[in-house]
């Protein structure tokens, strides 16, 4: 199942985590373990891994793989649950949190994980198979402009008012069930040319409203402030526009000590910046990166360090 993902970024991300080869760390996105294992290696016998993973399939198989390996501890929690993991480990601080945000190429490629449009599936996208709300209920129930409202805001896709209207005639007829029966709706509104990147598009939008990434993000971030440790690195590895410009935000507001006169027209306000900012810009993989792993295309790598 490992061969499934290749890890991105991997030496850029962990030359930038690791600040104490004999201190604690927190992999926000275990996924199939990649980033894990080269930490692991960099580790010297006394350090410390904690790893949350939503995917409870993904959870279980490096459950099995590291049975035996003493300095990880794994959890299948969500990981804007970081402070309360750090709580159950008694870990007051970490030395560095890592997150490699989305899905994995596992997730993508395997039809049985329902994330894919290239094979007929479940209409799921749930990463966390024990909440509630799937794809499949969101296009069955929602009204047209809150789905037009996700396809734009999620997908930043032009054509949701369009696609949103089709769905609804659609499902007058006959639920939508299957991602088959999502990408025929779409097929027979965007020429050929357009259909894969619409297709991603709208996926990747239900696939952050069904998991709430957004929200999650934001609060894994404020609260690994809270568990860093003074000089502590904070990396992290987005793939899509709107992830990065959260990190990017997030960085640049803990990083400023004094409010702009609009934030704090009387100059009253005493702020304590929390991160220095490493990455002015972010990093990017190689161009052989790029090449022998698709995926890795749209990534980009930001970090600071706790104050
Ligand atoms: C890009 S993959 C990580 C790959 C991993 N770094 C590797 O090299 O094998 C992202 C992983 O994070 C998990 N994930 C996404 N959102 C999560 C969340 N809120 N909490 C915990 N895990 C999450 C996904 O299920 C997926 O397995």
């Amino acid at each position: 199942m490992s061969e499934h993902h290749t890890p991105v970024m991997l030496k850029e991300s962990l030359d930038l985590l690791i600040v104490d080869r004999s201190g604690k760390y927190f992999d926000a996105t275990l996924g199939f373990a990649g980033h894990t294992q080269e930490i692991l290696k960099r580790l010297n016998p006394d350090g410390l891994l904690v790893a949350s993973e939503v995917d409870k399939e993904a959870f279980e198989y490096c459950q099995n793989k590291f049975a035996d390996e003493l300095r990880l501890n794994l959890y299948n929690f969500n990981f804007s649950l970081i402070d309360v993991i750090a709580k159950i480990e008694s870990i007051d601080f970490f030395d560095g949190v890592l997150a490699d945000l989305g899905v994995s190429s596992f997730q993508l490629d395997e039809p049985s994980a329902g994330f894919t449009f290239r094979t007929d599936a479940v209409l799921d996208l749930r990463m966390d198979k024990t909440k509630n709300i799937t794809a499949s209920d969101i296009v069955n129930t929602f009204t047209e402009e809150d789905l037009a409202n996700i396809f734009y805001e999620y997908g930043e896709e032009k054509n949701s008012r369009k696609i949103a209207r089709s769905i609804v005639n659609y499902r007058l007829k006959k639920k939508i069930e299957n991602t088959s029966d999502l990408v025929s709706i779409i097929e027979a509104l965007v020429p050929q040319y357009y259909l894969r990147k619409t297709l991603a598009r709208v996926f990747q939008a239900l696939r952050i409203y069904v998991n709430d990434e957004l929200g999650n993000l934001k609060t894994f971030l404020e609260n690994s402030v809270k568990v860093l440790k003074k000089n502590g690195r904070l990396v992290v590895i987005t793939y899509h526009s709107l992830e990065d410009k959260i990190v990017k935000d997030f960085f640049k507001e803990k990083s400023l000590v004094t409010l702009s006169p609009k934030e704090d027209p009387l100059g009253i306000i005493k702020k304590e910046a929390k991160l220095k900012i490493i990455t002015k810009k972010p990093i990017t993989p190689s161009e052989d990166e790029v090449k022998n792993n698709y995926r890795a295309r749209s990534a980009k790598l930001r970090v600071a360090e706790r104050l």
